[in-house]
């Protein structure tokens, strides 16, 4: 390496422990990784550290509802992520979970200086309160009508209908989704976070930094509507770390989620006998880079770095954005089956197909990214198999049968060999400013020009004339130079295919300075299949198993304006404030399990449409009269886009009729019609098999 050595720390952001991890994950955790894997390959010192968001309201709740402790719950769920991100070789030096003492000793160590320097104010606040579950209730976990347009089942903190946000208190019939209570108001001491004071730091590091333009135009706008002060306190009972001199008072998970890339990185150096303060405090000579989805760059850009300056710790070199995902030009879903785990995708397709097309498709920006599953087969059967590995395998067969399994000992076509290894420089510029669709696509020009270089010299004719043998030697040794230098440059996105490259060519793991010398007179392996081309049925094996035809996203609750699904267990997968951290789009919520006991809590009925009619003043409603065989209830249903009202009288359905009655702008609704399907058009009423009747249960 002839430039210096430079000391890299990189993250990327921590997943849930309360979920799996799937593609909108695995996009960010690829594109870290292949940025680390191309800093390391140049001879830099890059350490690539993750771990499990293991704290907060949701995972405590999650492991309740499963009937286990959140120790137990997060330790389960950490083994399954590491498993994963393996599977898709992502190369964490550490994958730690941020429910360590390491953790524990950072959060206390920064709250102490953050509160000797009068950082840290005490408020009494006035929030809602499940009386029966006895907490306090983070926003995402209350429900009830929208002040503004009076849309039923709303969130918390903001209506879906109409967009506006406001406070849980301003919520009409406010209801918990933990054990649905009717939450009371109760007053809390809590601790807040001086962000304000930060203001001309956090623009200076701001001004000095290299922030994307986008993320850069997003932090203007935030300083225009004001930095507020930041409550990071959270009342028991909660699964997370006890705020020191605070009895009852928990640090909120977004407190000590960042400061956990400090603990796995200093739980790895422990073991290492180096010290943390190293790559973390003010005078560090290292950089740090933080890679995140755009939901979650409040906190990485503002609560952050406040947090850092305001305890003596150095600020991120730079926090790379970028955008969602989406599947098929859609959000990801559960009922199309575009919501793929990364188990699910890894027992029927290799990891390097996903990690070449991310590539491929990945830019500096903070553009959403599109999976579209028909162009992903196009395009990594064309590119890797016709191109890349076409050149391998069009050349090793003469070498080994006709070579002795040698190469030649001269180069036959220098400039093209040089136009190879000349073409590092842009690669590795690309590389470097997270370009990587440039840099794929500067890759496959050579692959072309590979391929055509072939083509031009025709191995295979010159295999049928005795006198060209030499020749034949020669070009398809450079067919495997020019194959060596493109596996080279891919080694950051295809790890695997690398390994299995360097074997046949018989090498050491290589690097970037080893673009050039060639191999001449060097002995090969025999050439085995690298990469097999991805069938349309391994794809739509995927697919069919995401698909979840019943359960999260596909029962239309029919109640409320919106024909959007809510269950409770959607909570599970919302942050309680700002910023969901998902790093994907998705239309389903998260489905939870629920117990026998659960269900049998639900008074599912059959009963008769009577009478329909539209409703004035609403978009999505009609209003439905449902016999229960005798008793007859009012429901407003969603789903007016799918139905027209006279065509439902007389049919049968399926009701939830234990639902407390509902107070809404149209009147009230005493029940839920069921229905399924993603919505508009699509949505399906459920109805029994002839000879049920109305009023019968459904069990
Ligand atoms: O949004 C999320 O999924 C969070 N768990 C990310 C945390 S990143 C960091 F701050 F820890
Ligand atoms: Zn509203």
């Amino acid at each position: 390496m002839t430039t210096q050595q430079r000391k890299i720390f990189v993250t990327s952001a921590l997943p849930y422990a309360n979920g799996s991890i799937h593609i909108g994950h695995l996009l960010e955790a690829i594109q870290t990784d292949i940025w680390v894997r191309f800093q390391k390959l140049r001879g830099h010192n890059c350490l690539y550290i993750c771990a499990d968001d293991a704290h907060g309201t949701p995972i405590m709740l999650s492991a309740d509802r499963q009937g286990l402790s959140p120790e137990q719950l997060i330790e389960r769920v950490h083994a399954e992520h590491a498993r994963d991100y393996a599977g898709f070789e992502i190369g964490f030096d550490n994958f730690y979970t941020t429910h360590s003492e390491e953790n524990r000793a950072v959060a206390e160590a920064i709250y102490a200086r953050l509160d000797a320097a009068g950082h840290i104010k005490r408020r009494t606040i006035r929030q809602f309160y499940d009386p029966v579950k006895e907490m306090f209730l983070p926003d995402r976990f209350i429900r009830g009508e929208c002040p503004f347009c009076g849309a039923a089942d709303q969130y918390g903190d903001s209506c879906e209908v109409c967009n506006r946000t406001y406070t849980p208190t301003d919520l009409i019939n406010p209801v918990s989704s933990v054990s649905g209570a009717t939450p009371v108001e109760r007053e809390s001491e809590h601790y807040f976070f001086d962000l304000p004071a930060f203001e001309t730091e956090l623009r200076d590091w701001i001004s000095a930094g290299h922030l994307q333009p986008e993320v850069a135009n997003k932090l203007d706008e935030w300083f225009e509507a004001g930095l507020k002060e930041w409550d990071i306190s959270r009342d028991e009972p909660y699964f997370g770390f006890q705020i020191p001199g605070a009895p009852g008072k928990y640090f909120y998970v977004w407190v000590d989620a960042p400061m956990g890339y400090f603990a796995s990185l200093k739980n790895l150096l422990d073991r290492q006998g180096r010290d943390v303060a190293e790559y973390i405090s003010a005078d560090s000579d290292a950089e740090m880079y933080h890679f995140i989805g755009k939901d979650i760059m409040y906190f990485h850009t503002l609560f952050w770095p406040a947090l850092l300056r305001g305890s003596g710790h150095r600020l991120p070199s730079n926090v790379f954005v970028h955008g969602f995902l989406t599947v098929n030009g859609q959000k990801m879903s559960k009922s199309r089956g575009t919501f793929i785990n990364a188990a699910t995708w890894l027992e029927h397709l290799g990891p390097e197909y996903l990690r070449y097309y991310f590539a491929a498709k990945s830019g500096s920006g903070v553009d959403d990214i599109d999976l579209n599953l028909e162009d992903f087969r196009q395009r990594v059967n064309a590119d890797l198999v016709g191109k890349v590995v076409n050149v391998a395998s069009r050349c090793a067969g003469f070498i080994r049968k006709r070579f002795g399994a040698r190469l030649a000992t001269n180069v036959h076509d220098e400039p093209l060999l040089q136009a190879f290894s000349e073409a590092g420089p842009a690669i590795a510029a690309a590389y470097e400013a997270r370009e990587y669709a440039r840099a794929m696509r500067a890759i496959m020009a050579l692959a072309d020009r590979a391929n055509q270089y072939i083509d031009r010299h025709k191995p295979w004719e010159m295999a049928k004339q005795d006198d060209r043998q030499p020749e034949l030697h020669q070009v398809c040794s450079l067919g495997l130079n020019l194959f060596r230098i493109l596996i080279i440059y891919l080694k950051p996105v295809l790890p695997g295919l690398a390994r299995r490259a360097e074997e046949f060519l018989g090498v050491e793991p290589m690097t970037w300075d080893d673009l050039e010398p060639p191999l001449l007179d060097h002995p090969i392996r025999k050439f085995k299949p690298l990469l097999t081309r991805v069938e349309q049925a391994r794809i739509d094996a995927v697919v069919a198993a995401s698909t979840q035809s019943l359960g999260a996203g596909t029962v239309a609750g029919t109640t409320g304006e919106t024909a959007g699904t809510q269950q409770a267990a959607a909570e599970d997968a919302a942050d309680e404030g700002a910023g969901s951290g998902n790093k994907y789009l998705t239309d389903d919520p998260i489905a939870a399990q629920i117990t026998i006991d659960d269900f049998a809590k639900l008074d599912l009925r059959v009963a008769t449409v009577t009478e329909a009619v539209q409703v004035e003043g609403a978009d999505k409603l009609l209003q439905l009269t449902l016999d229960l065989g005798g008793e007859t209830r009012n429901v407003f249903a969603g789903i007016k886009s799918a139905y027209r009202p006279e065509d439902l009288v007389g049919r049968h359905t399926v009701m939830v009729a234990n639902l407390a009655p509902r107070k809404m702008r149209f009147g009230v609704s005493e029940g839920m019609a069921l229905a399924a399907g993603p919505g508009g058009k699509d949505l399906f009423l459920l109805s029994p098999d002839p000879g049920a009747q109305p009023g019968m249960r459904v069990k």
